[in-house]
């Protein structure tokens, strides 16, 4: 592991109190050390989400999580086991699939057709030397799990299980109901900023008169609050979060802020408000009355972040006639005025001198996530003094 080139004192100065912090130093959100240590420590050493539990609901069905250069293949087995395996060949590394998803029996490679069993057992392998040991040849395991609906993989055989990794949840995400939500969309696009820039812009409402007039019209900042699990989040847990209320006269966060014939995905009681959930590193969700918002943040280089962007809705959506042309088009606009917005941070962050100063006071959530972001840089940095 490259060592950090950050110092201790500025990784400390993001700990103080909000209101004599100063935000992570520049070179954070450019350096290639310091992207190489976030791609292996963070996020190479946490559950990430790459999913929905029912895109693999029946044998065969795979999906390939663009966790790496190769992609991680999620695959349900004949046995309904959830698996997850490097998408590489163990005879010379040729990738086994192609695409987002899909459904097969078995695996096999295109380059000299090696074949292996959903259970990623080798079960061919075309003029294999004499004595070749199949049993040892089989696909390289990551760890899959499915917790509140999701599906998650991660790359480290030493992470803690799924459920105590996540421990701390916020509520409103493990409710039951929200396990049968349905996909009505997915789109995926890049921005050319690192990806803690995207993680702080969902972390604050501060901007949003002036980036998102049309959302601050909706969901005004004056009234969102933070959300930290008892301080979990502030000492090192894996959520961050925030509710919003809906202004008066709107039902919904969309283009026409009328519900329509959509179900509520939230009990009768709550659907005044919007919660939006952070899960460490990359998992942004945002739970409106009668849809599910996530963007799924996958770091492609120190200025370029890979987002996958779900909407999922009440399966009694799907009537016919179903059109949330309003959703999809309001979020639409958001996304390009926060990828706008990041982008122009990430062009003014390697600015000769320029070194951050302070934290607005309606910005815990930007301080909190930093804050997850330097214990893990300073225990790195402990570590190496020790
Ligand atoms: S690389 Fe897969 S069979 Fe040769
Ligand atoms: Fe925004």
């Amino acid at each position: 592991m490259p060592e950090l080139p950050l110092s201790s004192a500025d990784l400390h100065a993001v700990l103080a109190p909000l209101g004599s912090a100063r935000p992570l130093p520049a070179r954070a959100y450019w350096d290639e050390d310091v992207f190489a240590f976030d791609q292996a420590e963070l996020f190479g050493r946490s559950w990430l989400c790459v999913g929905r539990e029912d895109e693999l609901s029946r044998p065969g069905e795979w999906l390939l999580a663009p966790l790496t250069p190769a992609g991680v293949l999620v695959v349900r087995g004949a046995d309904l086991e959830l698996r997850a395996f490097h998408n590489v060949c163990r005879h010379r590394a040729a990738t086994l699939v192609d695409g987002a998803c899909g459904r097969l029996d078995h695996l096999e490679c295109p380059y000299h057709g090696w074949t292996y069993e959903l259970s990623g057992a080798l079960r061919a392998a075309p003029h294999a030397p004499p004595g070749f040991d199949r049993g040892a040849h089989g696909l390289l395991r990551a760890r899959a799990g499915a917790l509140f609906g999701f599906l998650f993989v991660t790359l480290d055989p030493g992470a803690p299980a799924l459920e105590s990794a996540l421990g701390g949840a916020p509520p409103w995400l493990s409710r039951p109901e929200l396990r049968s939500l349905r996909r009505g969309r997915r789109v995926e696009y890049e921005v050319a900023a690192n990806w803690k820039l995207c993680v702080e812009n969902f972390q604050e409402s501060h901007h949003f008169p002036r980036v998102h007039p049309g959302l601050e019209r909706l969901t005004p900042c004056d009234d969102a609050v933070s959300w930290d699990m008892g301080g979990k989040g502030a000492a090192g847990g894996p959520w961050l979060g925030g509710i919003m209320a809906l202004a008066p006269g709107a039902e919904t966060v969309s283009t026409s802020a009328a519900r329509g014939a959509r179900p509520l995905v939230v009990p009768e009681a709550e659907r005044r408000r919007v919660r939006d959930a952070m899960l460490f590193p990359g998992l942004l969700t945002s739970l409106q009355p009668d849809y599910l918002l996530t963007y799924r943040l996958t770091p492609r280089a120190p200025d370029r972040t890979l987002v996958v962007a779900d909407t999922y809705f009440h399966p009694a959506a799907f009537v016919p006639g179903f059109a949330p042309g309003d959703v999809f088009a309001f979020w639409d606009a958001v996304n390009r005025e926060d990828r706008a917005i990041c982008e122009r941070q990430q062009r003014g962050i390697r600015a000769p001198g320029y070194a951050p100063s302070a934290y607005a006071m309606v910005e815990d959530g930007v301080h909190a996530f930093d804050g997850m972001v330097a214990r893990r840089y300073l225990s790195a940095l402990g570590a190496r003094e020790a």
